[in-house]
Formats: structure tokens, C-alpha cells, sequence
């Protein structure tokens, strides 16, 4: 490196905007669940689309590697450095644009956080189809970034599916994309698309134009407790079939509720305790609950059920099921392997991952929850090392056996990079290192990230 790489940054973006003593670094350093950690040369905070570009150029030049960095809420320790990289943060590119009214639009910067972004876009009439628990801090580059996924997959689909159009820096510096908001443009390559899930692998975001949707003006939630997993499931498949206008279908389990409770000092939602629980929220101009009630009505062996209607009543309901990822966290840092299961295998696997887990690692929990109108599980495991690899490969193995996938939201970073041959071809592998030599042939962004080693 050469010595002066600081003073150039700091050139670029200013003295204050590069951090190097621990205090001021530290929440750039660590991720979210406190499992994966690493030193940074240094935290370097641009505050334009073209200091992005100069501080990736002359990285590039000294050969530093450049870990991007959003909100830090990722969940797979791609966010955080591995070995003195510089962090980029692009927290300061918070440019938004006014919402276009004509195409239910609009254009955000890398920084902007999802609350922010829902906020504007219902200020003006839209709302925007991604929505998760992290949304005071997760960013529009971090959730390009990783595709995210959330609680509104089945109705609008994952951040690939908002996205018009992106604007990125690449590994040489240079700058590409396009955020003139057209629907129909086939010319060439989907470079938003490839950029899209790519984990700062192959370039930096800087902006976003993305689509919004018409906002949801009647919400109704309902919780469903259920004593048999086949049962919660099959209600799954007919709450889908029954209700055009649902926008969440949620799963977890009484462990994890109880701990929820515990842990936030939340009175339980029912008297009794059962095997399953069910949330769904369905969302529509006109008042939804008539056919959620008909439809939950309709379904076999729902053995209590709460209905909410008015935004607090709501909130507190969902609350038992978004809270799991902070009530997991408090026990310790997690094992958290965010997995997807054909539909015909979901209930035999969630019955069969606490056994099979604990035959590697005696005496650690596993929490499970998920996205169960997307075939998504989160298997989380408390009680083991960070640096236990026996717990993710029993899982991720099993995974692989019932043909599922080993990311259905969260992405590979370090955590499951090792794990991607279960899912990929020696083909597909070495499509995905063609591109990454291609795009960045000297490795500078985020190494160490979705790829394995050579
Ligand atoms: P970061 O954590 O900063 O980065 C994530 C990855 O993206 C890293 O590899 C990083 O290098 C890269 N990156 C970040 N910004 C850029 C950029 N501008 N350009 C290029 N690369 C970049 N995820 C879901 O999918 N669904 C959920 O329901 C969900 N719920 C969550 C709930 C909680 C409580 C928490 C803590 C996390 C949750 N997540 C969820 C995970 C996380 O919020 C998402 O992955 C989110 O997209 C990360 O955004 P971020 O800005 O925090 O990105
Ligand atoms: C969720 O669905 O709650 C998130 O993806 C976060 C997590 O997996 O803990
Ligand atoms: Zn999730």
C-alpha cells in the first residue's frame, strides 16, 4: 500500500470524512449479529456519486481492497472488512428525488435508509414494495445490494423486481447505469440486474431509480395458532388461493414466541401455547377483512386466533414476529442460515433441523421463523462458536439434499461461501468467476465475499 493512501482519500472526501481510531470505526467493523468482525485500514465516507469513483480509483491503484458498506444490517458478514480493506460508506448519499407521479417512481441514493424511502413515497400518494425489521437503517445500496427480500415477497417481489435502473461505480472507477426511469429498454446487457444481488462484488451503488406501488389504504392482520405444523402450512397454501389481496404470510414457532415475550417483556398473544403460528396481513383500497375472515373461517384446525385492524393492534402483532431476529441476538451472536425449501419438503425439514443439529453441536438452540408464503426459513442457531462450521454444513447440507436453496434473501457473504458448490455447478461457479474477473480482474471489491476461494 502506499503510504499516502490516506492523505489521497481524505483529499478526495475530506479530513472528517476518514475515520481510522477505533472509536469512531467500530460500528463499521463489526456486523449486526456480532459474529463477524475484521480490522479496516480505514471507514472513508464519500459524499457524491464522483468521490465514490475517485476513492474506488485510487484503492484500485494502491491495490486495497474496498468493502461497500449501507445501513450494516446485513446478515452474512459481507458488510463488515476481513483484513484492513477500506470501508466505503455510502451513507451520505442520501439524495432524493421527488416521487414522478406519471410512472410511480422515483430516484434514491445509495444512502437513503427504507423508512426513509417508505416515508417520501407515501408523502406523495405510492409506497415502496420492500418492507423488513431493519428499516431505520437498512439502505437502498445495501438492499440492491443483496436483493433484499422481506415480509412483502409474495405480493410485490424482491428488490429486483423495483428495480428501473441502477448507478454504480465499477472497479476501475468508472461509472455506469442509467436512471432515467424506462420501462421498456432492451438495449444490451441488464447490468442493474447483474448488479442487483451482487453483494459490492462487482461495483459500488450509488443511486437507485426504482418503482413504487399503490399504497395498501385498508390493512387487516391476523395471527392463527395452530397445533400441527402440516396444519399452519396447508392453511398457507389455502389463505393464498382465497385471499387476491394478501401482502405478508409469516411462520414461527412457540419457542420462538415465548422468547420473543421474554426477552421484550411482551404478554403473550393466546392463553395456551401451540406447536405453529400463521400471520397474515392482507392489504387492499377497500376493506380486506371481510374475505381474510371468510377465508380464515374456511381453514381446518385453527386453534385460537387475533384479528387487528387499527395500526397499533396491528404493529403489536406483528411485533411477535419481527422481534425474533433482535430476542435471538440477545442470547449471543447466531448462527443464522436464511434458507428457501420446495413447498412439499418445508414441514418435514423445520421438524427435522433441531435433531439433526443437535447431533453436531449438543446442547444448542435452534430458533426458526420465516417467510412462509415464500418457502423461506430462517434457521437460526445460538449456543455454538462463531467459527463453528459443523452447524452450517449439517444444515446447509440438508438443504441441498431437498433441493432447496441455501439464500433465499440474506445472500452468501463469508457465511455460506464455502457451501455455494451444494447449490452451483462447477458450470455455474465458473460463469459467476468470469464475470467477477471481467468486471473487477484485481479482486477489489469485497474479496473474500459469495465467491470461495480459488
Ligand atoms: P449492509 O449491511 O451495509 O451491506 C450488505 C451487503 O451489501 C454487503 O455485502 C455490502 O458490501 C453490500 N453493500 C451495501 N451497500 C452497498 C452499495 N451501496 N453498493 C454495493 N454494495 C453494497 N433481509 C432481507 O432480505 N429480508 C428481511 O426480512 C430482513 N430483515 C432483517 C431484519 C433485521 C432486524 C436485520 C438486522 C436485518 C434484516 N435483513 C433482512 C438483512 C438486511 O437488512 C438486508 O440484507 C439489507 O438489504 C442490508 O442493507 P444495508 O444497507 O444494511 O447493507
Ligand atoms: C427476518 O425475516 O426477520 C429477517 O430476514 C431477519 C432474520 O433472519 O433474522
Ligand atoms: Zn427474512
Amino acid at each position: 500500500m502506499p503510504p499516502d493512501l490516506l492523505a489521497r482519500l481524505a483529499r478526495i472526501v475530506g479530513d472528517a470524512h476518514v475515520l481510522t481510531d477505533a472509536d469512531t470505526t467500530a460500528g463499521h467493523t463489526v456486523d449486526w449479529t456480532g459474529r463477524f468482525r475484521g480490522p479496516a485500514l480505514a471507514v472513508v465516507r464519500p459524499g457524491t456519486t464522483a468521490e465514490v469513483a475517485q476513492v474506488v480509483r485510487e484503492c484500485a491503484q494502491a491495490g486495497v481492497g474496498v468493502v461497500p458498506q449501507g445501513g450494516n444490517t446485513g446478515l452474512v458478514g459481507g458488510s463488515v472488512p476481513r483484513g484492513g480493506e477500506v470501508v466505503c460508506s455510502l451513507r451520505r448519499l442520501t439524495r432524493l428525488d421527488a416521487v414522478d407521479l406519471r410512472t410511480g417512481q422515483v430516484t434514491a441514493g445509495a444512502g437513503v435508509t427504507l423508512a426513509r424511502l417508505r416515508e417520501h413515497a407515501r408523502a406523495a400518494g405510492w409506497d415502496y414494495g420492500v418492507d423488513l425489521a431493519a428499516r431505520d437503517s437498512a439502505t437502498v445500496g445495501g438492499m440492491v445490494a443483496t436483493n433484499a427480500g422481506g415480509v412483502h415477497v409474495l405480493r410485490h417481489g424482491p428488490t429486483r423486481r423495483q428495480l428501473v435502473g441502477v448507478e454504480a461505480v465499477l472497479a476501475d472507477g468508472s461509472v455506469v447505469g442509467r436512471l432515467d426511469g424506462l420501462e421498456k429498454d432492451n438495449t444490451g446487457y441488464d447490468l442493474a440486474g447483474l448488479l442487483c444481488g451482487s453483494e459490492g462484488t462487482l461495483g459500488v451503488v450509488t443511486a437507485a431509480r426504482l418503482r413504487l406501488v399503490p399504497p395498501a389504504r385498508e390493512v387487516v392482520v391476523v395471527l392463527l395458532a395452530f397445533d400441527d405444523l402440516d396444519d399452519a402450512l396447508d392453511a398457507v397454501g389455502h389463505l393464498r388461493r382465497d385471499v387476491d389481496c394478501l401482502s405478508a404470510l409469516e411462520l414461527f414457532l412457540q419457542d420462538g414466541l415465548d422468547l420473543v415475550c421474554a426477552q421484550l417483556g411482551l404478554r403473550a398473544p393466546f392463553t395456551g401455547a401451540h406447536r405453529a403460528y400463521v400471520l397474515a396481513e392482507a392489504a387492499a383500497a377497500s376493506d380486506p377483512t371481510p374475505v381474510l375472515a371468510g377465508a380464515v373461517d374456511a381453514l381446518a384446525a385453527v386453534a385460537d386466533v387475533a384479528v387487528a385492524t387499527d395500526p397499533e393492534a396491528r404493529r403489536a402483532l406483528w411485533r411477535y414476529r419481527e422481534a425474533h431476529t433482535e430476542a435471538v441476538n440477545r442470547l449471543g451472536p447466531p448462527h443464522k442460515l436464511d434458507v428457501a425449501l420446495p413447498a412439499g419438503a418445508l414441514a418435514e425439514f423445520v421438524t427435522a433441523v433441531p435433531a439433526a443439529v443437535e447431533t453436531v453441536a449438543p446442547g444448542a438452540r435452534v430458533w426458526l421463523f420465516g417467510h412462509a408464503g415464500d418457502g423461506n426459513v430462517h434457521v437460526n442457531v445460538t449456543g455454538v462458536a462463531p467459527d463453528d462450521a459443523r452447524v452450517t454444513d449439517t444444515v446447509l447440507r440438508m438443504v441441498a439434499q431437498r433441493r432447496g436453496s441455501i439464500s433465499a434473501e440474506h445472500g452468501i457473504g463469508v457465511a455460506k461461501r464455502a457451501w455455494l458448490h451444494l447449490v452451483r455447478s462447477e458450470a455455474e461457479i465458473a460463469a459467476y468467476r468470469a464475470v467477477k474477473d471481467a468486471l473487477d480482474p484485481r479482486g477489489i471489491l469485497n474479496p473474500g465475499v459469495l465467491l470461495p476461494p480459488r
